[in-house]
């Protein structure tokens, strides 16, 4: 189901607190995380020409999938879903600005 326009946009604003490491949207390159254009739903750690950490690329050989719950779950504690994660960020501890996040990026396909 498309996501709801008011979720989009709050997502739009949590998504300055990313936008310093990722980009989104056409021409998008990597910088210091990887572009986020498609990853709702895709293998993790799959972005070509981005070079992960160990311990997400191993992640993503194990067959996991950034669905809602791993996003969740990554979003809200990077190091304690993936310990040893490159990506420097505290988290987002309110569940309602994740889930507006997520609805965000997947309004980006690959
Ligand atoms: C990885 C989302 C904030 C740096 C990722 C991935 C996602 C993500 C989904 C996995 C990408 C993949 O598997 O292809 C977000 C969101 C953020 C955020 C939604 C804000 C709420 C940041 C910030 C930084 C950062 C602020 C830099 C300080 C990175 C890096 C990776 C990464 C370096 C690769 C991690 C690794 O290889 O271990 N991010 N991110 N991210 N992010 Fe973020």
């Amino acid at each position: 189901a498309a996501a709801d326009p008011a979720l989009i946009e709050a997502g739009e604003k949590v998504f300055r607190k990313c936008a310093s490491c990722h980009k989104v949207g056409d021409d998008a390159k990597h910088a210091v995380g990887p572009a986020l254009n498609g990853v709702v739903g895709r293998t993790i750690a799959t972005a070509e020409g981005f070079k992960y950490s160990k311990p997400l690329a191993e992640l993503g050989a194990g067959g996991g999938i950034w669905d809602a719950a791993a996003l969740h779950a990554f979003l809200e504690d990077p190091k304690g879903f993936a310990a040893g994660t490159k990506m420097s960020f505290a988290g987002l501890k309110k569940p309602e600005d994740r889930d507006a996040v997520i609805a965000y990026l997947s309004t980006f396909a690959d």
